[in-house]
């Protein structure tokens, strides 16, 4: 039996997601570290390691990565290529596992190339990472659709909704099914992913915490407010085309909210997994068959003390 993780390097650790699995490893009692870029003073308290450096310098990661067991990445949507040089001073270093910044739809789709650019970077992504097994560093890449709560916190329209405004542009009929997960759901398979080495050796993994539609969405918030939002109609392929038009103008910032819902909705399975890789994925990781709907939107609800 492969000897248990122990030393995590949380990779590009300066954001979002990046933040969340830092806590999340913590709590579970892993020998936690983290790497950001010089330029991100970030910091995490005494007990996580701290290490700073450029993203292209391979003599500075494989020094940091050296005695790490794992390495988990999480750089942002559009910033996939940095993980390369990562990956390269990983494999130097020894490390077991490295899971790639994936934490979205399946970019092992048949396709996904045709799909914006940001799906096609995670994939080349893991095809550098197929070319380090012989080496010794094993890969998981984590696919969870949508971030459920994260999407309804941010107050941006991502994915349509504006719970700060009780807006919601609804995509094409609103029904269209995907799975979706909260940032918890996340860490716990990720960190199930670094106690379950053998299964999930090079390989992808699904999980969510819902398969939903945006309708069955707007039912429950409108339940739990007790009010009504006020509903606009859009479709995935405008949406897509937009953020691609703004992605060509060198305009991330517009056209990632479009592009990311563009891609989430889109009918294909980008972001609706096959049912029984799911579920045959939660029991190999131990996770709940479903989580709670209402208790998951009453919790972003009252973050934002609206109930
Ligand atoms: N499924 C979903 O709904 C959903 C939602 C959100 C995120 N995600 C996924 O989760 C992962 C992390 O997302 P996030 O929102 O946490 O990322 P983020 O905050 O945008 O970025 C994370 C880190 O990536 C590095 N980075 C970003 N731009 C860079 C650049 N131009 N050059 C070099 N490094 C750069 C930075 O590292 P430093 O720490 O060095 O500054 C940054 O802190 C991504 O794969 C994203 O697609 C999925």
């Amino acid at each position: 039996m492969a000897q248990p993780i122990r030393n995590v390097i949380v990779f590009a650790a300066g954001g979002g997601l990046g933040r969340a699995f830092v806590e999340a490893l913590q709590r579970e009692g892993f020998n936690v570290s983290a790497v950001t870029r010089p330029s991100n003073s970030i910091s995490y308290g005494p007990d996580v390691t701290m290490h700073r450096s450029e993203y292209d310098d391979f003599d500075t990661l494989v020094a940091i990565f050296r005695g790490q067991d794992a390495v988990v990445s999480t750089t942002g949507t559009f910033a996939a290529k940095y993980q390369l040089t990562a990956i390269n001073a990983a494999a130097a270093a020894g490390v077991r596992r490295f899971l790639p910044s994936e934490y979205g739809g399946n970019t092992s789709l048949v396709g996904v190339t045709s799909y914006p650019p940001f799906a096609a970077e995670k994939k080349a992504i893991v095809d550098h990472l197929r070319t380090k097994e012989s080496q010794g560093l094993t890969w998981t890449a984590l696919c969870v659709g949508s971030f459920f709560s994260w999407v309804l916190e941010e107050g941006k329209g991502t994915l349509g909704w504006d719970i700060d405004k009780g807006e919601v542009t609804i995509y094409d009929s609103g029904d269209q099914e995907f799975d979706t997960t909260t940032v918890n759901q996340v860490a716990r398979a990720a960190i199930a992913i670094l106690r379950n080495l053998e299964e999930t050796k090079n390989t992808y993994v699904f999980v969510n915490s819902f398969v939903i539609t945006q309708n069955q969405t707007l039912s429950a918030l409108e339940r739990i407010q007790g009010k009504p939002y006020k509903v606009s109609h859009d479709s995935w392929s405008a949406a897509r085309s937009r953020g691609l038009e703004a992605l060509e103008r060198g305009d991330i910032e517009v056209g990632y909210h479009d592009l990311v819902t563009g891609t989430i909705y889109d009918p294909g399975h980008f972001a609706h997994f096959k049912a029984d890789e799911v579920s045959k994925w939660k029991k190999i990781l131990q996770l709940n068959e479903k989580e709670d709907l209402d208790g998951v939107i009453m919790e972003v609800l009252r973050k934002k003390n609206y109930i």
